[in-house]
């Protein structure tokens, strides 16, 4: 089986947890309404891989982030959801391989790598699960 449920009820808003799937890292964070506005706040015609905040999380859940923790310049595994780590310059995620910076949508912002964090197919189970896959 390919899918993976994840229960996510207890993720309060500005945590977020690493799971696994395909042998791959994801991460699934829940936003702040602060971090959700800085998301909408920005022009999303001047982003290098342009997405809005709404293109990348599901219709009323635009709370729920849910990407790929690698990074899409060289695959390594970013940093900003472990307890106290660096969010980077936008608020999101930071890459240390070579500095990329992601934003609260994890939207690539700064640094090499090319595109935003990759949403990986999935769907809300119930309110509280998240089927990825
Ligand atoms: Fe992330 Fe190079 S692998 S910046």
């Amino acid at each position: 089986l390919s899918s993976i449920e994840v229960d996510i009820s207890k993720i309060q808003p500005g945590q977020g947890i690493k799971t696994s799937w395909r042998k791959q890292p994801v991460f699934i964070k829940q936003l702040t309404p602060q971090e959700v506005q800085a998301a909408n706040d920005v022009s999303v015609s001047e982003l290098r891989d342009p997405q809005s905040l709404a293109d990348r999380t599901k219709p009323g859940k635009s709370q729920w982030l849910v990407t790929l923790g690698v990074c899409t310049h060289l695959g390594c595994v970013p940093l900003g959801i472990g307890e106290g780590e660096t969010k980077g310059d936008f608020g999101g995620y930071f890459c240390p391989c070579h500095g990329s910076h992601y934003d609260t949508a994890a939207r690539i912002r700064k640094g090499p790598a090319p595109t935003n964090l990759a949403v990986p197919d999935y769907e809300f189970a119930s309110d509280t699960v998240v089927r990825i896959g």
